[in-house]
């Protein structure tokens, strides 16, 4: 739910940027501002700094910037308006929402589930460590299996009562609203009775972000028939299995003080490696891994090693995963485990220095994908050629051109290929992918099914890569490039008579045309901090957050003025020919219709503007080609 802006206006002035980021690193103050050693990466100087009176921090070895309030967002993994409300909670401020009454039942619902999950949770505690079952059965079980009271502590766990509705008494009494313990899997009604789902189980509560418990897992004392091993809560408001990952409330510090987030199989397999001190490690519990939850472990670390079996099962499992991770721009690494044993049980049998040897054996995914492929093949050219393509197919999920062309370099080493064959190869796979998206041109039958009012949807295609753009122009604008001046400068004579599509982006990109050539671009700090920009300031957090991610590589040359071609290779220019080539692609197909339409109107006065829009029809297609030819010499994206 919104926050009232009095509310909004009350929480920004009572921040105080030192404050507020002094709860999460040790500031020491030189001169006029604060430092630090980074909360993003894992430095031994500190390159972190606090600006008191300008309201910001800079990091200046993640790049990353912002305020008070983005700092919090970055560390909690948390959106603006939550965000806000943990700054509210610091400063006592009491918060006021605005909403639809469909906000304020969604919110009370789900704040209603919280509650019972909570409740359910408490009482899981108390069961195993007070009551005579929780001692003799659920606290030998885990003493069994070698789990710490430090380790059960932390992640919370419990145990169901072996009666049939032992919780359900326990709402019930404590009148808690059972419509809700419905809605969160925790009762079962059926005809005339009532009885709890989870019953003589432990069990691994679930939770969010900001750990409160959404859901749970309850593994079985004793394998039986006809039960299954674990049994988890059903999806409900606020338990998406697809977008939550098993331990990364109690990993995500770790995950970030590593750079490197490890993904396993199982409950047990976290609270092992939490307990061994491997404390990056969380789970995808029942679920293949989701897109959803690599974009959650990417707020907090790129790097995501997975760990499988060695079993055939377990391997197409990875290379599903590091395909999925490839997608979203992160960077995937694997570990194979001897067959049949999970990380729980190796680390049990081998011990932490065994495990943490095979830890050390990951393989980046052309290590991993082309071992697995080439296998026995020795010198067979049919095998090899298999292997190599589906190598370059994983490379053409990634998203970041000059990572595309690091792998490419890789797999030409691995493979000993000429580069140039893989990126032809590449093209061909992109180019069949193409035929299915939306992008290709339409046959001149189909054109007629669609509305020329509603015309088509370019905005959806080419926002990204304004953004792309304009996400250039706010962090590196005043960067000076070899014979182009400045970056922002050049960006902008490039594409001088392309209009963005994106109402936001286009008034972002209006704001630069208007600023002379003489001035400075504004730097992404003043985004947060000057009053006169503020209007652009949600668009600016927007572009510059990790969605759009931009090569670690543009920031790296402080000493000489780098070549375009440096601190680009050839992302820039390729960007701005396809941004135009799209939006040409864009008006011919408008076109199109306009002139399908006058032309069954077919009457004089129609003949006149049909020529017209055909001879434009004309130009437009020859640019377009012309620009084709330029792209097909550039790898596609
Ligand atoms: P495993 O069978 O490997 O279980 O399933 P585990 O985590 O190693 O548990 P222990 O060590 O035998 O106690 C891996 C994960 O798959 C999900 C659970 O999330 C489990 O942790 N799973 C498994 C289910 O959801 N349901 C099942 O019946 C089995
Ligand atoms: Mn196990």
């Amino acid at each position: 739910m919104p926050l009232s802006t009095e509310t909004i206006i009350k929480i920004k002035e009572a921040i105080d940027i030192v404050d507020v980021i002094g709860d999460y690193v040790q500031l020491k103050k030189k001169g006029q501002n604060w430092w630090a050693l980074s909360p993003f990466t894992n430095e031994k100087t500190p390159s972190f700094s606090v600006s008191p009176t300008k309201g910001i921090f800079k990091d200046f070895s993640s790049g990353k910037g912002g305020d008070a309030i983005s700092f919090v967002m970055e560390m909690d993994g948390l959106n603006y308006p939550e965000a806000l409300k943990v700054l509210a909670k610091k400063y006592g401020i009491e918060i006021e929402e605005i909403d639809s009454d469909e906000e304020r039942q969604q919110a009370s619902e789900r704040e209603s589930l919280h509650i019972v999950t909570g409740f359910a949770n408490k009482y899981f505690k108390e069961h195993l460590e007070n009551s005579d079952e929780g001692k003799s059965v659920g606290q030998s079980y885990l003493k069994e299996r070698g789990f710490l009271k430090k380790t059960i502590e932390e992640f919370e766990l419990g145990m169901a009562a072996s009666e049939w509705d032992g919780l359900f008494k326990a709402l019930d009494s404590g009148q808690y609203n059972l419509e809700f313990a419905e809605k969160a899997g925790l009762i079962i009604k059926k005809e005339e009775r009532t009885y709890d789902r989870f019953r003589n189980r432990l069990i691994f509560p679930i939770h969010n972000l900001s750990g409160k418990v959404v859901g749970f897992g309850g593994r079985i004392f004793k394998e039986e028939k006809n039960q299954p091993k674990y049994l988890n809560s059903p999806e409900s408001p606020i338990y998406h299995k697809g977008s939550i990952l098993y331990g990364l409330y109690q990993s995500k510090q770790p995950i970030r003080e590593k750079d490197e987030c490890i993904l396993v199989e199982g409950y047990t397999d976290v609270l092992s490696f939490h307990q061994a001190g491997i404390r990056n490690a969380v789970a995808s519990s029942g679920t293949a891994l989701t897109s959803d939850q690599i974009r959650l472990i990417g707020r907090f670390s790129k790097n995501i090693t997975l760990l499988y079996d060695g079993d055939e099962a377990g391997l197409n499992a990875a290379a599903r995963g590091l395909n999925l991770i490839l997608e979203e721009g992160l960077n995937p690494s694997i570990v194979v485990f001897p067959e049949k044993m999970d990380p729980d049980g190796f680390l049990r049998e081998k011990g932490f220095e065994e495990t943490q040897k095979i830890l050390d054996l990951k393989k980046d995914f052309i290590d991993f994908l082309s071992e697995r492929l080439l296998g026995g093949a020795g010198d067979d050219p049919v095998k090899r050629t298999a292997a190599v393509r589906e190598v370059v197919k994983s490379i053409s999920k990634v998203p970041d051109q000059i990572k595309k062309n690091f792998y490419f370099k890789r797999c030409s080493e691995k493979f000993g290929i000429e580069e140039s064959l893989l990126i032809s190869e590449h093209n061909k796979i992109k180019f069949a992918e193409r035929k299915y998206r939306d992008v290709r041109p339409q046959k001149p039958q189909d054109l007629g099914k669609q509305s020329p009012e509603k015309g088509v949807d370019i905005e959806k295609l080419l926002a990204p890569r304004e953004a792309e753009l304009l996400k250039i122009m706010i962090l590196f604008g005043n960067d000076e490039v070899q014979d182009h001046g400045r970056l922002a400068r050049y960006i902008l004579k490039n594409i001088e008579e392309v209009e963005f599509s994106h109402p936001s982006y286009s008034r972002l990109l209006e704001f630069y045309q208007g600023i002379d050539e003489q001035s400075q671009y504004p730097e992404l700090e003043d985004f947060f901090n000057d009053e006169a920009l503020s209007e652009f300031k949600a668009t600016v957090i927007d572009i510059t957050s990790e969605k759009y991610e931009v090569s670690p590589h543009w920031k790296a040359h402080q000493i000489h003025i780098p070549t375009l071609e440096e601190i680009l290779g050839d992302k820039l220019p390729t960007d701005i020919f396809r941004l135009k080539w799209m939006k040409l692609k864009a008006l011919i197909k408008d076109n199109q219709l306009q002139i399908k339409k006058l032309w069954e109107e077919h009457n004089e006065n129609t003949y006149d503007e049909v020529m017209k829009l055909m001879r434009q029809q004309k130009d437009l297609k020859k640019k377009e080609k012309q620009i084709a030819k330029l792209l097909g010499n550039v790898i596609s994206a």
